[in-house]
């Protein structure tokens, strides 16, 4: 296969031929998909500043058939989905890619009864269980665009990206579990529906038995629908650069943005980057942790290791549920031989006693990823020794929701796995350092703002509704680039090193999360005049969110009025954003420092909370230098 890399010397020849022959290189991986019809043009559009890049233009396909229906010939039995659920005394279940396509053709007959129809845009919102792998397999059959929202995310949250996407119609469930957390999604979004006039359907899968309330004329339960349907559904023909779906995702200002992903770049770019960075074998029992919410769901979960015809395990719980030890338990019970997680998951699994990982023998493990967060030393070399034994390379992998897939990684065993360094970029990814003015950092050993200069097949193509913010948010700060957002740093051998974010965005847990975003929900709350949250380093979620807040009646002068109005902030954030965002510390205020044009300073607040209180710089220009002082002496 023309996109296969197997050695460092082809690694070097692919990178070497995708930089300077793009259109070749990414024309000759592209024949090995289905086409309906191939491509006039490989690449196209102005990446930059008009942020308008097309891949394949001309072609048509349909993704579904990539991920089913070209597997039906020859992996037909193959397991595509095995479902281990929260509690590990309930049943797991697996579904072969033939069940996993019919399952995929009932329910994109059962959404096409029901009026969706290509183009219309679908929120889905459940649990981690087959039924939602098999929906937004379903939407993308008919050509609908889904939107999949984190089953974590409050009412109002549903409710804004419901509207900004205009969806005409939801699936959901009863309700979930999450390790000992129960969530009644299907009441969380008729919450969130009283203020979407678009929606005129929504679909109820039936999993926790849990009573719901059905709305007359708008509610319908899967159950009853999917009796009525045949086990085939033809595919409907998309155009290359129709949109797949919308990921909401948080920036340093605003809404979160509805990140648009279209069909065969994205498609393209998942399979590529899957196979290559895990070096994918036939009989691998892959395992993505991701919820399919956030878009390593939908591209390492979902799409990735389906269009590769690999088997992908989907687990409804959480890595601490009923023990410690339930991921390596489940490593063993399904003998999982490629295993991609999250930092945060390693940190807090570390805390716990090393007998949890003893007990397995997780003999099965090949390969293993990280993603969402700089891993540091310590967790990457517990997770290199522990979980790996010493003998599974590990593959730090850098993205971005905006990137559709991996831009710098290890490819597993190839290319230099070091501690703490996500490596070297795929082919077809070019990444430069940028000092502040724009010019680019030439040779290594650098460290600047990291943007990418070329366009690639999985390019973010706008945001929904608004191209003119994506255009300014990617493409206008540095024009000829994509900028990323992350700072970075290039070591003396060209691997890169993933310092953070240099914007307003925080990641908590491998979660981003505007900083604007969290302040306007803290802001709702009645006891707020205004607030102002930072990240802080925290040890198990990466960064922490640190809110420091001015009261409305003044600063409480007992604790119980204290403990009543940070109950009302954590409030205001759980119903406007979600659990997910609750600060981690809040710190009641007079004033917040301010320049005398009325700016707060950040810089100050965030060595504040990072405890740096010996040397906050320069204070001179702050219109009440008097406030820094109170804050450093409340410092939670
Ligand atoms: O700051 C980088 C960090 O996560 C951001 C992207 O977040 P999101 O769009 O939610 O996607 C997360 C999963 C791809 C980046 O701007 N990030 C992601 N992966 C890494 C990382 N930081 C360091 N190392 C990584 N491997």
């Amino acid at each position: 296969m023309a996109s296969r890399i197997r050695t460092l010397e082809e690694y070097h020849a692919a990178y070497q031929q995708a930089a300077e022959h793009p259109d070749m290189y990414w024309g000759n991986v592209a024949e090995e998909f289905t086409w309906r019809k191939k491509w006039d043009t490989v690449r196209g559009g102005e990446f930059s500043p008009a942020g308008t890049s097309t891949w394949f233009e001309g072609a048509t396909l349909n993704i579904t058939e990539n991920c089913l229906d070209r597997h039906l010939a020859t992996r037909a039995n193959k397991l595509a989905i095995i479902f281990e659920p929260n509690d590990p005394k309930d049943r797991h279940t697996r579904l072969t890619y033939r069940e996993l396509h019919e399952q995929v053709c009932q329910m994109a007959n059962v959404l096409l009864n029901n009026g969706v129809k290509k183009g219309d845009r679908v929120v889905i919102y459940m649990p981690m269980i087959p039924e939602l792998a098999v929906t937004t397999l379903a939407c993308a059959r008919i050509g609908a665009v889904h939107s999949v929202v984190f089953a974590g995310f409050s009412a109002s949250a549903i409710a804004d990206r419901v509207n900004d996407a205009e969806a005409s119609f939801v699936v959901t469930a009863d309700g979930l579990n999450r390790g000992a957390k129960q969530i009644p999604v299907k009441s969380v979004v008729d919450d969130a529906l009283l203020t979407c006039p678009s929606v005129r359907g929504v679909l109820v899968v039936e999993h926790t038995g849990w009573p719901v309330q059905m709305k007359e004329d708008r509610d319908i339960w899967f159950h009853d629908e999917v009796r009525n349907v045949a086990k085939a559904c033809p595919a409907v023909e998309m155009a290359a650069e129709d949109p797949l779906f919308i990921l909401y995702t948080s920036g340093s200002t605003g809404k979160p943005k509805g990140v648009v992903h279209t069909q065969a770049g994205y498609m393209v770019w998942a399979q590529y980057t899957f196979q290559n960075v895990f070096q994918v074998e036939e009989n691998d029992i892959y395992w993505c942790t991701a919820d399919i919410g956030w878009v390593t769901g939908h591209t390492y979960l979902l799409y990735g290791p389906l269009l590769s015809g690999s088997t992908s395990l989907l687990f409804e719980g959480v890595p601490t549920y009923p023990s410690p030890g339930r991921f390596w338990e489940v490593i063993d019970k399904h003998h999982v031989s490629i295993f991609y997680t999250a930092p945060t998951a390693i940190r807090s699994l570390m805390a716990a006693p090393l007998d949890h990982v003893l007990a397995y023998s997780l003999s099965s493990l090949r390969v293993l990823g990280s993603v969402g967060e700089p891993i540091n030393e310590e967790a990457w070399h517990w997770y290199h020794q522990h979980v790996g034994k010493g003998r599974c390379p590990i593959v730090d992998t850098w993205w971005q929701t905006e990137t559709g897939g991996i831009m710098i990684s290890a490819l597993a065993g190839i290319t230099p796995s070091v501690p703490a360094r996500a490596g070297l970029p795929l082919p077809g990814v070019q990444p430069v350092l940028l000092s502040q003015e724009g010019t680019e950092l030439e040779g290594n050993d650098q460290e600047g703002y990291l943007a990418i200069k070329a366009s690639w097949p999985g390019v973010i193509r706008t945001t929904w509704g608004d191209h003119e913010r994506a255009r300014q948010v990617y493409f206008q700060p540095y024009p000829g680039y994509y900028f990323t957002g992350d700072g970075a740093r290039r070591d003396e051998q060209g691997l890169y090193r993933i310092i953070g974010r240099v914007d307003d965005v925080i990641n908590v847990s491998g979660h981003r999360f505007g900083t604007a975003e969290i302040e306007s929900a803290i802001n709702e709350s009645p006891d707020v005049v205004e607030s102002a949250v930072v990240g802080y380093p925290h040890d198990v979620k990466g960064q922490g969110i640190y809110a420091y807040v001015i009261c409305r009646n003044g600063l409480p002068d007992n604790d119980l009025d204290r403990q009543r109005v940070e109950g009302s902030i954590i409030e205001a954030v759980v119903a406007h954003i979600g659990r997910i965002a609750k600060p981690d510390k809040i710190q009641l205020v007079s004033g917040l420092p301010k320049t005398r044009s009325g700016k707060i300073m950040r810089r100050i607040l965030r060595k504040v909370a990072e405890g740096e209180t010996s040397n906050l710089g320069d204070t001179t220009t702050l219109l009440d230098p008097l406030v820094v002082e109170e804050i450093v002496a409340g410092k939670k």
